[in-house]
């Protein structure tokens, strides 16, 4: 029988560290032999979203996309992991509801953290008053009040991030452990 599908739902700050994450993860899942997918929020902005905005009903529309694409993902025994700001504790939790075999990883970064790495330069933009409705900044972020893991990664690195994933999602059993190869070696 193949294995049962999950998706597991990374919700953080821009610049907290989701898409990374999200990377790393995925290439730990394939290495297991999971069929995986990540929707990456700024990624589905240029196809399945594309034309939507930061406004919160654009947002929601974005985050309720996406949860479907999860749900048919999971149903059919794949891997989703989201990485999508996704603001809105009510609109996880609708897309919780929705997709049942769900890990909620909140990605937390001080919002100075987040501002020091801009990788995008967006932060900076945002604080000059350039892009209007910024998460963090200038638009509101919601931290999930009971995610079933939080990671900091302004304290672990990337790696060690994904080995809490890992550990978490073993220990719970949504993954099965990983099978060490036991060679035999003679003396
Ligand atoms: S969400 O709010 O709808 O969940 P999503 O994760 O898809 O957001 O997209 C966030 C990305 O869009 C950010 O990482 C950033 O690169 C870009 N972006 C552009 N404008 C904004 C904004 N006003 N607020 C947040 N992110 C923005």
């Amino acid at each position: 029988m193949s294995p049962s599908g999950l998706t597991i739902w990374l919700t953080g700050l821009s610049g907290a560290g989701k898409s990374t994450i999200a990377g790393l993860l995925a290439e730990a899942l394939r290495a297991r032999g999971r069929r995986v997918e990540i929707l990456d929020g700024d990624v589905v902005r240029t196809h399945l979203s594309k034309g939507l905005g930061f406004s919160r009903e654009d947002r929601d529309t974005n985050v309720l996309r996406i949860g479907w694409v999860c749900e048919v993902l999971t149903r059919h025994g794949v891997i989703a992991i989201a990485a999508v700001i996704s603001p809105y504790r009510a609109t996880r939790d609708e897309v919780r509801r929705r997709i049942g075999r769900f890990v909620e990883v909140f990605v937390d970064a001080p919002l100075e953290v987040c501002i020091e790495r801009d990788v995008k330069g967006l932060y900076k933009k945002a604080l000059a008053g350039e892009i209007a409705a910024f998460t963090g900044v200038s638009d509101p972020y919601e931290p999930p009040l009971a995610p079933e893991l939080t990671l900091h990664t302004a304290q672990e690195t990337p790696e060690q991030s994904v080995a809490r994933i890992l550990a978490y999602l073993e220990e719970h059993e949504w993954i099965a452990p990983a099978t060490t190869l036991v060679t035999e070696v003679s003396v």
